[in-house]
């Protein structure tokens, strides 16, 4: 088993003060910094591109995580990778030549990872799964923060999981989306070990470190549950 690792997205960030926030949860022991790029045509929101990349990379040594919800994701991958990502995560949906693009990540110096919106059948990542280093599971419909995780998710985590243990059990399960206090456990109980978390640790009245801390005991837990099983 892969230990959990916890990346705050930044979408959910005090934008005014990005500098600060990034190094906020840093201090409070985040594992990565999540990205989140969006086209207004894959989904319906525009948010952040090379720029912002480029200013996390100058606020932190953690690895940036850049999720990219745009068209044509194989076009863009050389610039995110000269920016700062480390991982770059393009979904299914939008690219009939995936392995040219997962290749095409790899050959940029960072590590490729894939990933499905939730109504996406799960076999469609598949024949990808050898050659990535993490697959993305969405527990919500992409484009926005603070949405509520979506149940079904758990079983594709779960199936995801089982799928990896026989073709690249080293490979990462990430999921994002809804991810909360009271929902946190049955994630990772399902199978991820890559946790994306925005509105749970971005939040007017949230306590930066106080949130990550809380999050942490409760993954805790659950892996010693698991292990001692
Ligand atoms: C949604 C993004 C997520 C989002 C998560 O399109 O991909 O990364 O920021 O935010 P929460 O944790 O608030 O659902
Ligand atoms: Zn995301």
């Amino acid at each position: 088993m892969n230990p959990v690792m916890i990346g705050p997205s930044i979408l959910s960030a005090d934008f005014r003060n990005l500098g600060a926030q990034v190094a906020a949860v840093e201090a409070a022991g985040a594992d990565f910094i999540h990205v989140d790029v969006m086209d207004g045509v894959f989904v319906p929101n525009i948010s952040i591109g090379f720029p912002i990349v480029e200013a996390v990379r100058a606020a932190t040594n953690l690895p940036i995580d850049v999720h990219l919800m745009i068209v044509e994701p194989g076009r863009w991958i050389e610039r995110f990778a000269a920016a700062g990502a480390d991982i770059v995560t393009v979904h299914v949906e939008v690219d009939p030549n995936l392995y040219r693009t997962l290749r095409s990540i790899e050959e940029a110096g960072a590590s490729p990872s894939v990933t499905l919106n939730p109504g996406t059948p799960v076999v469609m990542l598949e024949p990808v799964l050898p050659i990535v280093r993490q697959v993305l599971v969405m527990s919500v419909n992409p484009g926005f923060g603070g949405q509520t995780f979506i149940p079904a998710a758990l079983e594709r985590i779960r199936r995801v999981r089982a799928s990896l243990e026989a073709v690249n059990p080293t490979c990462r399960l990430e999921v994002d989306g809804g991810i909360k206090i009271g929902n946190v456990r049955k994630i990772v109980a399902a199978g991820a070990d890559t946790l994306v978390v925005g509105s749970a640790v971005y939040a007017p009245d949230v306590d930066i470190a106080a949130a990550l801390h809380a999050l942490r005991a409760e993954v805790e837990l659950e892996r010693e549950i698991r292990e001692e099983q």
